[in-house]
């Protein structure tokens, strides 16, 4: 059979990972495919550079039109990222009738409903497995393999970056600024790096998987979205005293009111297997009615881990290429038309356990005021703790965990609780998630 040819967008740090895989595996690949998978064509803004990859008998060129408008190429590539230029890219590709795989969650999170729309009119793919947690078959999972259950919560470190650094400020004590110097490095890090720091990243993630998971459209301008950078070592310390650990977490969850859709760093009992992926990996946990949980793992981001899911879809659309549109998996999951529109709750209506972390005077009656204001806010405490005050310093670090609360109460709470005199300063409130498996 002859080989699908794809035109490549872009050979930076994912481009040139899926050619070097393609290079490298060609034969297994091949194998799986039925047919041979040919990089006919390659766009880049540096010729030279993309030149010095892949060496000489590609067609390289600076316009990226020629390679979504080449009549020879049957799958287009998305891999230069962003928002506007990528979708005209992705669009223009589609009104060419050539299938898309794509990496780039923003675009996708922000205009796929325009694309899965357009590709649905002409009959044509878009595959985006490396949009989601790199190197990890997630979309997969949850569109194909989990088809069965009712999905009830989604809790995933899905930013390899931010994970990044967290694991390495805790570990090894090295700073927020050095760490994020290296995973830009490393090639983890997005073009604007605080879309990974402020969790922005890992909202259009989120903003995918809900949509896959509970067959809704795409929202990602309904994401609660709170990075990492006001997170302190401090917090990071007395969370482990506590037998937790501090990940920045998307989560989604399916309630009798509506659908929570957030994203923020998160207390996680040190025991649970996500508490423990450290550097660049990922994991995703899912709750199925029928399955339970179900625990993905694996790298998040970088070069070659992108690109084996990257490669992974240019197997599925050579595999689908031929079939009859209607019979192939639809982008979301469920048929185009049968979306619902569930609402997604606002954050002030989330209900989830805090810890709470104030500086007090060290005196009597404190403690019971602070705890007759949880208790009219209906706020029930788990635990509480009182720090011995520091070296030449008056004040305590108080800490509070919370039972589940709604989010509203524990906003008037903190408000009152700051405008007690005893009290100093902000309150450092990070929600806590038990991630049992009930
Ligand atoms: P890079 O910046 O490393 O690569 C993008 C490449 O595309 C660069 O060589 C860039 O050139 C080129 N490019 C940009 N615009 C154009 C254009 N209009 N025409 C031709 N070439 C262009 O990005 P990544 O490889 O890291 O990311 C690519 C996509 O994959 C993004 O959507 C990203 O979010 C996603 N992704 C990245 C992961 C990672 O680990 N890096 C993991 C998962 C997804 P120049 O440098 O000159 O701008
Ligand atoms: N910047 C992203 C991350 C790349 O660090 O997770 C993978 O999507």
């Amino acid at each position: 059979m002859k080989p699908i040819n794809i035109g490549l967008l872009g050979i930076g740090t994912v481009g040139s990972g899926t050619f070097a895989v393609l290079k490298r595996n060609q034969a297994e690949i091949a194998r799986r495919a039925g047919r041979e998978i040919v990089i006919k064509i390659i766009a880049d803004r540096d010729i030279e550079k993309a030149r010095r990859i892949v060496g000489d008998g590609t067609l390289i060129t600076s316009d990226a039109n020629e390679v979504v408008t080449h009549p020879d190429v049957d799958i287009v590539v998305e891999l230069i990222g962003g928002y506007t230029t990528a979708k005209e890219l992705t669009l223009k590709a589609i009104e060419n009738g050539k299938h898309v795989v794509t990496a780039n969650k923003a675009m996708l999170a922000s205009h796929g409903t325009e694309i899965f729309a357009a590709a649905e009119k002409q009959g044509v793919m878009v595959a985006f497995e490396a949009a989601v947690a790199g190197g990890i078959p997630i979309i997969k999972a949850l569109r194909e393999g989990l088809t069965a259950n009712r999905i009830e919560w989604i809790a995933g470190i899905i930013n390899g970056t931010g994970n990044f650094i967290l694991s390495e400020m805790r570990s090894k004590g090295l700073s927020f600024d050095t760490v994020l110097e290296q995973a830009k490095e490393l090639g983890y890090a997005e073009a604007d790096p605080t879309f990974d720091i402020e969790g922005i990243d890992a909202a259009h993630k989120i903003s995918i998987m809900a949509s896959i998971a509970f067959g809704i459209p795409i929202q990602f301008d309904k994401v609660y979205t709170e990075g990492i950078t006001k997170l302190t070592g401090e917090d990071i310390s007395y969370a482990e005293e506590l037998g937790y650990r501090i990940k920045l977490l998307g989560i989604t969850k399916k309630t009798s009111k509506g659908i929570e859709l957030r994203v923020h760093p998160t207390l996680i009992p040190s025991r649970r297997l996500i508490a423990n992926v450290e550097g660049v990996m990922n994991a995703v946990v899912v709750k199925g009615d029928a399955v339970g949980p179900t625990l993905y793992y694996g790298p998040g981001a970088g070069a070659e881990p992108t690109a084996s899911a990257v490669v992974a879809d240019l197997v599925d659309v050579t595999r689908m290429h031929t079939a009859d549109p209607k019979q192939r998996v639809p982008h979301l999951g469920v048929q185009p038309n049968l979306l619902l529109d569930i609402p997604i709750l606002p954050m002030e209506e989330v209900e989830t356990s805090y810890y709470l972390r104030l500086q007090a005077l060290d005196r009597p009656g404190v403690l019971a005021d602070i705890t007759c204001i949880l208790a009219e806010l209906e706020i029930s405490i788990d635990a509480m703790i009182q720090k011995e005050p520091k070296k030449n310093e008056e004040q305590v670090d108080i800490i509070v965990l919370t039972h589940l609360s709604i989010e509203k109460n524990i906003n008037a709470a903190i408000t009152r609780i700051e405008e007690l005199s005893s009290v100093m300063g902000k309150i450092t409130r990070i929600r806590l998630e038990e991630l049992s498996s009930k």
